[in-house]
């Protein structure tokens, strides 16, 4: 399908110079000139059809999950400022990305790391008195330990989320980490509860989730998947959770180090994690495999975040729609050894990893946040929604100032990132059953890449409501989007759209709503949705029966 252009060649031909003015004639073809460079683009049609009576599997909220490891200023600044601040804040913890965070549902956090968890000994972040330590990993730095295992709590009840704790297998040792489970989770009167209640909380905690290692294959001790299989199986066996309210419900999932990209080494890691699963026996367990996939283009990472094209945000989304090629590579491994999906394949660590911001400590991974963001993070989410089966929970890289942020901060300045208003647009997915959309996208092309034109999901919430969600990729093109539906009579439609002038506009404080969701109307006519999406939109729709 080809865009409708109205031919500025045509308009010229009806232009007939006259003797009155050649002031005016000039002005005239100005105006023309200018409309040759920026062409009149009319919106393209688009059907969908939503079967609302057909339900899928769930968006399991925890696909929306965040990741904050101690890197740059993701945690000292951006979560952490210390109770004598100046800046607003709850016990160290800072009250405008609190209120945030709030408004996003964020569903789980992992901590402390990334690389940073297989060097992390928690016992030095708990307590009156706090080791300095070192973060060799990320900038060489100081790390205070002021923001510790107390602190991750109190932070995760002050958002409404629940804890992923990453356990240090690299560097640590079997018994540092079940004596930190032990710590965290035990009601009984030992003396590390004993000390949990001196450190403030008397009662044990939850734990939903328990990463057994990172990247194990690289960062995290440079194993081989059999030695890291033997590992597993210890951590597996003896990092107990104790709290009696998660021993029959609410169990704490064990997730075991996984694939970083589709070559066949991660294959091989896959197949030798899954393998063993299989037969595994009653003394060790695995409820989530992981999966790490940044959209970087390069390596190193050299894709600049701001001040790009066109060119760089077609690339960019090129290959961040890989991600559906290795969830469904590693979905079908899964499925040969765990056919009854019942250990999930967790992405917990995703999203585009740029070039650093210039005057930036390299080892902070600071990068700006961009429309081109947007529209990735809506791609990976949808991609994420329609393996609801196996796909159980993801992370974005990072929650603050790092990576693909949803926050990014400066002093006492807060500015909301357009990943961040994705993930807002998004909320009414969490735990919505995804109901079948089937469309022909067409196609979008810009030099080499073509992609396809926009991208849909469709799911009911538990009050039975229809929510849509649109992406159009197309930076040039709007589309008007024709929805058949099915199951459902739909009697009014309204909406909410991200878009903004450029595909690298970007929040700043000086400029905070750059990209920031608008109501959107929608029309209901025949038992038919339609709605016009911007270029380089991200759009959901609620349809009200
Ligand atoms: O998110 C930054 C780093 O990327 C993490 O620490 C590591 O796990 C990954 O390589």
């Amino acid at each position: 399908m080809h865009p409708v252009l109205l031919c500025p060649r045509a308009a010229l031909k009806v232009l007939q110079p006259d003797s009155r003015s050649i002031r005016g004639l000039l002005v005239s073809v100005m105006v023309i000139a200018a409309w040759a460079t920026t062409p009149v683009v009319l919106a393209q049609k688009i059907q969908l059809s939503v079967d609302a009576s057909r339900p899928g599997a769930k968006i399991d909220r925890n696909l929306f999950g965040q990741f904050a490891e101690h890197l740059g200023h993701g945690i000292y600044e951006g979560i952490w400022v210390g109770k004598d601040s100046s800046i607003p804040n709850t016990r160290g913890i800072r009250n405008d990305v609190v209120t945030a965070l709030k408004a996003v549902k964020v569903p789980n956090v992992r901590w402390p790391g990334g690389c940073f968890a297989d060097e992390y000994h928690w016992h030095k972040g708990v307590g009156p008195q706090r080791a300095v330590t070192l973060n060799p990993n990320w900038g060489g730095v100081t790390e205070p330990n002021t923001f510790g295992t107390i602190e991750f709590m109190d932070f995760l009840n002050q958002i409404g989320a629940e804890a992923y704790v990453s356990v240090n297998v690299g560097s640590g040792t079997p018994q540092e980490a079940s004596e930190w489970l032990e710590y965290l989770t035990t009601a009984q009167p030992t003396t590390l509860a004993k000390e949990r209640a001196a450190d403030g909380h008397p009662a044990p905690y939850k734990v939903a989730f328990l990463g057994i290692g990172n990247e194990s294959w690289d960062c995290g001790g440079n194993m081989s998947a059999d030695y890291y299989l033997s590992q597993l199986k210890i951590y597996s066996r003896f990092v107990r959770n104790f709290n009696p309210d998660q021993q029959d419900k609410q169990q704490m999932l064990k997730i075991a180090v996984g694939p970083g990209g589709g070559e066949p080494r991660w294959v091989d890691w896959a197949e030798t994690v899954m393998k063993a699963y299989q037969t595994h026996t009653w003394s060790w367990d695995i409820n989530g495999l992981s999966m790490h996939s940044y959209t970087v283009g390069k390596w190193p990472p050299s894709y600049a975040s701001t001040g790009f094209g066109e060119t760089e945000y077609a690339q960019m989304l090129k290959y961040t729609l890989d991600m559906e090629n290795l969830v469904s590579k590693y979905s079908a491994i899964m499925d040969t050894y765990d056919p009854q999906k019942k250990v999930a394949l967790v992405v917990d660590e995703w999203g585009a990893w740029y070039a650093p911001s210039a005057g930036t400590n390299p080892g902070f991974l600071v990068q700006q946040n961009s429309m081109r963001d947007a529209v990735l993070a809506a791609l990976n989410l949808n991609i994420f929604a329609r393996h609801g089966e196996r796909v159980r929970m993801a992370n974005i890289a990072q929650m603050i100032n790092v990576l693909q942020a949803m926050i990014m901060t400066d002093k006492e300045k807060m500015v909301l990132t357009p990943t961040y208003y994705v993930y807002k647009l998004y909320v009414p997915f969490q735990d919505a059953t995804l109901v079948p959309v089937t469309f022909d996208a067409g196609t979008y092309t810009h030099g080499d890449v073509t992609l396809p034109r926009v991208d849909a999901i469709a799911a009911k919430d538990s009050a039975g409501k229809l929510w849509m969600e649109i992406t159009n990729v197309d930076p040039n093109q709007a589309a008007e989007i024709e929805v058949n539906l099915a199951g459902v009579a739909a009697k009014s439609a309204s909406g909410e759209t991200l878009t903004a002038a450029k595909v690298d506009s970007v929040n700043t404080s000086d400029a905070p709503n750059t990209v920031a969701p608008k109501a959107i109307s929608a029309k209901v006519e025949g038992g038919k949705v339609t709605v016009k999406v911007e270029p380089k939109s991200v759009t959901v729709i609620s349809v009200e029966q």
